[in-house]
């Protein structure tokens, strides 16, 4: 059997697919451009004759969800609303990046990193500040410039702490802390507030920032720094020096809430966390040590993550499993399967046994109730309620270890899981494209990252792959040309793949995009296509966030008996029905550059159907939605009569609709 090729992998600079991404922008465009070149306007209509009373097979309740991890900024000074970049002074060979000294006037100041003194054991370094002269006028002190900068929304209050340790008074006091942002481009204070220090050993403090409307003069931008200063020489040892924005339902140390709201809106049923390759780490000693990520702020060491740069995993597990609370979704729990992004896994046996013992523990911190010993944990971490759970997926991608060690490694953890937890379904991660794992799951997770004519072209895949073998989890998929979100060529691409899933959720029982965030600031991202941008200030959501939103809101739980002839080659469709609502949910893409006339036929109904129509429609492949024009391309509503079961119409080019017909 043929295995479909992969473009997305944990290979990096340097690799074939890394040469084959740089060419995805302009290749994936000319293909579709070459593809569609040369159609003529159709005037004879397309037949589409649906039946909705016959339903032909399922569709799965949970096929959209969400896939997220540590890329692209997606975290820290994204979806968790750490505004200081690098709060905890993790230091590399740039030293404590992006740190640096304020010096006004004639202050004097230096900065170190302290290697024995820290609030915790988890970070038991600190930033030493040696403030040789200062004084009202000429302060010195600290200025960090937020991930691409701080938002300073007027009358938006963002909460602060940080931890410090302050020589004896006696020995000379810096004497209270002023924390301020600042315009970059006027220098104007735009919100100010002042910490009070107590001489003595570590402490935490809490302030808050406040801007208002007169001093806000950026309010829509986020071209802003902090500084935190003092007016006295002495001696400050600081830690953990955090500025958060506010939080999706307030909740404590919880996750920003514009960003939240998009993932709402897209309607998800699932979030598998916590990555694709954040689980495995570059190396084995980089794994996703969940224990490391849950408890206090000041316990998290952080760690570091594949995508170039140190995670604080103030978004750690139990964030993830409260993250899936607040939208209403289950986690799909990955689980460190031993196998790292270097090619190195860890032998099966005695080796393997603390892997399989925190898999254990952490399935119980999950679902355990608090009588329990890691139950007990949560419920101390602030969440008595054990949380829902079905699937657990065992590592990620393992179809690209070559060593072949997977089936021996996912034995080992199927064995230990089955015997304590019979009641969760496994997920393998070594089939990919035609079914071929070698292990044997309840479900194979597969990932598809491919250019629009690609992806086209994949849409017909799993029509004849085998029912027999375990059900499908599209795990990561994305049609990729754009940069650093979707284009219209893509959204087109992606919304003619999720006709494909939907004719085949009896197989496909969850699938989800990949990577869902991007901050798009110069810097900011890792890997070219993602779904939702954003930066320090706000968000906007590509045409593929759109095609998926509306898919996923108007899924349907059987796909109905159909055929369609006339088509051009670029045409795809999906019927499925919702049979408690009674409404039939037609999809249509036409990714051709002619207008695509179509008679539909719904046989059975009569009488006049007032149907809604939604409209998704770009000017080109290429037009796209940005940080400057967010709404360019939206969905549009309209509605359209169904008369005797008889609906003719023209999709435009370049256009994906959803037309919602009430069946009674
Ligand atoms: O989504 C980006 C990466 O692609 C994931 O981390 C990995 O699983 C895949 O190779």
């Amino acid at each position: 059997m043929i295995r479909i090729g992969l473009i997305g992998s944990g290979k990096r600079v340097g690799s074939s697919d890394t040469f084959l991404r740089a060419l995805l922008p302009c290749c994936g465009l000319m293909l579709l451009a070459l593809a569609v070149s040369g159609v003529e306007a159709q005037t004879e209509p397309a037949q589409l004759t649906i039946d909705p009373t016959q339903i032909v097979s399922p569709v799965s309740p949970t096929l959209y969800g969400l896939m997220t991890e540590e890329i692209n900024h997606s975290y820290d000074g994204g979806l968790y609303p750490e505004m200081i970049q690098n709060r905890a002074f993790h230091d590399t060979w740039e030293g404590v990046s992006p740190w640096d000294l304020v010096r006004r006037g004639n202050a004097e100041v230096r900065k170190a990193v302290d290697t024995t003194t820290g609030p915790s054991a988890a970070l038991s370094h600190s930033l030493k500040l040696t403030v040789v002269s200062a004084s009202n006028g000429n302060e010195a002190g600290l200025t960090n410039p937020g991930y691409w900068g701080f938002e300073a929304q007027p009358g938006t209050t963002y909460a602060g702490s940080l931890y410090a340790r302050v020589e004896d008074a006696a020995a000379g006091s810096v004497g209270p802390i002023t924390v301020q942002i600042i315009s970059n481009r006027t220098g104007a204070v735009l919100a100010q507030t002042v910490v009070e220090l107590k001489a003595g050993p570590w402490a935490r403090y809490e302030y808050s920032l406040k801007p208002e409307g007169s001093a806000a003069a950026n309010r829509a931008s986020a071209d802003n720094h902090v500084e935190f200063t003092v007016a006295h020489p002495g001696t400050v040892w600081l830690q953990l020096v955090s500025l958060m924005r506010p939080t999706y339902h307030d909740r404590p140390n919880g996750l920003r809430r514009d960003l939240m709201e998009r993932m709402e809106a897209m309607h998800p049923k699932f979030l598998r966390l916590p990555g694709g390759n954040y689980l495995e780490g570059n190396s084995i000693a980089d794994w996703y040590d969940w224990k490391k990520t849950i408890g206090p702020v000041v316990d998290r060491p952080g760690h570091n993550s594949p995508w170039f740069y140190w995670s604080s995993d103030g978004l750690g597990l139990l964030e993830f499993l409260e993250w899936c609370e607040d939208l209403k979704v289950e986690p799909v729990l990955a689980i460190y399967a031993g196998y790292s992004l270097n090619g190195s896994h860890v032998a099966t046996g005695k080796d393997m046994e603390p892997y399989i013992e925190s898999a254990l523990d952490e399935i119980e911190y999950v679902t355990g109730d608090a009588t329990t010993k890691w139950g007990a944990e949560r419920a101390k971490d602030g969440h008595p309620a054990p949380f829902p759970l079905h699937y657990i997926e065992v590592g990620n991608e393992d179809y690209l270890d070559r060593s072949g060690s997977y089936p021996a490694r996912y034995a080992q953890f199927a064995e230990a899981l089955h015997k304590r937890y019979p009641q969760y379904k496994l997920i393998g991660t070594d089939g990919n494209g035609e079914y071929t794992t070698r292990v044997n799951p309840d479900v194979s997770d597969e990932h598809y990252y491919k250019s629009p004519q690609d992806m086209m072209d994949l849409v017909h895949h799993y029509d004849t792959v085998s029912r027999t073998g375990p059900k499908i989890f599209v795990g990561e998929w994305a049609t990729r040309s754009g940069s650093p979100t979707p284009n219209f060529g893509d959204a087109l691409g992606d919304a003619a793949w999720m006709t494909g899933l939907e004719r085949n959720s009896d197989l496909i029982v969850m699938a989800a995009y990949a990577p869902l965030l991007v901050n798009v600031s110069p810097g900011g991202m890792e890997w070219p296509t993602d779904l939702i941008g954003f930066d320090a200030a706000k968000t906007y959501a590509s045409p593929s966030y759109w095609a998926q939103s509306l898919f996923a809101s108007h899924l349907g739980d059987g796909t109905a008996k159909s055929s369609l002839s006339g088509e051009n080659k670029r045409f795809f469709y999906s019927a499925t029905v919702s049979s408690a609502e009674k409404v039939l949910h037609l999809k249509l893409v036409n990714a051709g550059s002619a207008a695509q006339p179509l008679a539909l036929t719904l046989p059975g109904i009569h009488g006049m159907r007032k149907a809604h129509l939604t409209t998704l429609h770009g000017a080109s492949y290429q037009a796209t939605n940005t940080m400057a024009e967010p709404d360019a391309i939206h969905p549009v509503e309209s509605s359209a009569s169904v008369t005797d079961g008889i609906w003719k119409h023209t999709v435009p080019a370049l256009t994906i609709e959803v037309l919602d017909v009430p069946l009674q």
